[in-house]
């Protein structure tokens, strides 16, 4: 065995409860793939796979059972969940969906885990410091504890950042590692890139390069940005870092001579945005996909202030940031926007209200079509407020 264990780590094993025994075998067993040569603690887990829609009855059985004797050793978040637990019936959430739903919230509840349902862990206090360890599933999270924080995180799994949660443990190797966080291509944006089109351009690195970590010139995005970024390049590719020159915190020490060279025009931003589209029009708009943050929720309510939407418009956040952006929230429930929590527009059961839907958001424009067999028009938010059906 390659993996060495401490004797604490051993005890975890032959000591643990059901639950610490399963959790250390998958980390073992994944270290040992990756030729990890030990686990190091973490000081928080990320978790996906929260939504009935997502991990369905199976999922919903997995963790009934491991919550029985799995108990969380460090801040565990959790990813959102299938319906806004406040308002589900106002959405349209069946009673069965709720009930199912409601029984995978008691898991995460027993086991110890934050009630947060966000996808945005960072914007609303689990906030890695740079050079810490953590083990984070959600690729879009991931990505960006990576890129934006200087945390070091690999893109886990579902299961494997319930069982870093469970033991404050993750396999050393990827980018837990400094050698494995330096640039692999070079980008140059030669165009000027705004709003929603982070996203877009994301897609588009990913879509073009699959895997490594791009570093990317002439970007001057914000967090809000760098956040559409990753989401979008995460969507379509295994990369789970990028550097933005002048605006990372590990750029500057990431390029090495010779790297190969990316160009990327307004043509491509165009070819880009043309293949997201799946739908002409739409009978709803929903922003947030990541869930919106404070200065993105002002955002929709200022577009909502100054534009009449021809369809309903959702925008989908966290509770945390909900509580902190009370005046933004007010805004846009006077405007008649439908602020929904806890959950997201792809993984709650939005097919159930509109048949295609208006986004700005590159994750949503391939996950609705696959997931629910829904269209998607792909655009800024103002576009969005100024059409539809
Ligand atoms: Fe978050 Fe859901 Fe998009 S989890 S990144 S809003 S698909």
């Amino acid at each position: 065995m390659r993996v060495r264990l401490t004797d604490n780590q051993r005890k975890l094993i032959t000591d643990g409860t059901e639950a610490e025994r399963k959790a250390m075998e998958l980390l073992v067993a994944l270290g040992e793939i990756y030729e990890a040569d030990r686990l190091i603690p973490i000081s928080s887990a990320h978790v996906s796979g929260a939504s009935y829609k997502i991990v369905g009855e199976a999922g919903l059985e997995f963790l009934e059972e491991f919550s029985r004797t799995a108990r969380v050793r460090v801040r565990t978040t959790v990813n959102p969940l299938g319906m806004d637990l406040r308002a589900w019936r106002q959405l349209g959430i069946p009673e069965d969906f709720a009930s199912r739903q409601m029984r995978i919230v008691e898991a995460y509840r027993r086991m110890g885990a934050e009630e947060t349902w966000s996808c945005i862990p960072y914007q609303i206090g689990n906030r890695p410091s740079f050079g810490e360890h953590v083990a984070w599933a959600e690729s879009s999270a991931a990505i960006f504890a990576n890129s934006a924080l200087g945390a070091r995180t690999n893109r886990e799994g579902g299961p494997s950042a319930l069982a870093a949660g469970i033991t404050g443990l993750t396999p050393n190797y990827g980018l837990h590692l400094e050698e494995n966080r330096v640039a692999t291509i070079r980008v140059k944006v030669a165009v000027s890139v705004d709003g929603y089109e982070y996203s877009v351009l994301g897609h588009h690195l990913g879509r073009l390069l699959g895997m490594g970590i791009p570093l990317i010139q002439g970007l001057d995005g914000e967090e809000d940005e760098i956040k559409a970024l990753g989401a979008g390049m995460a969507t379509s590719s295994d990369i789970t870092m990028f550097h933005v020159e002048g605006l990372t915190p590990e750029a500057e020490h990431a390029d090495s001579p010779g790297l190969e060279v990316l160009e990327v025009g307004e043509r491509e931003i165009h070819e880009a945005k043309a293949q997201l589209l799946s739908a002409e029009d739409y009978e709803l708009v929903a922003f947030g996909c990541p869930q919106l943050s404070e200065r993105e929720l002002e955002e929709v309510a200022d577009l909502l202030e100054t534009e009449e939407p021809k369809v309903p418009v959702w925008v989908f956040t966290s509770r945390v940031v909900e509580e902190r952006a009370r005046k933004a929230v007010g805004r846009i429930m006077r405007m008649g926007g439908t602020v929904v929590l806890d959950t997201c527009p792809e993984v709650t059961p939005l097919n159930l209200v509109a048949k295609d839907v208006g986004s700005p958001a590159a994750k949503a424009a391939v996950y609705l079509p696959s997931l629910s067999g829904q269209g998607v028009f792909l655009a800024g938010g103002r576009e969005l407020m100024r059409r539809g059906k």
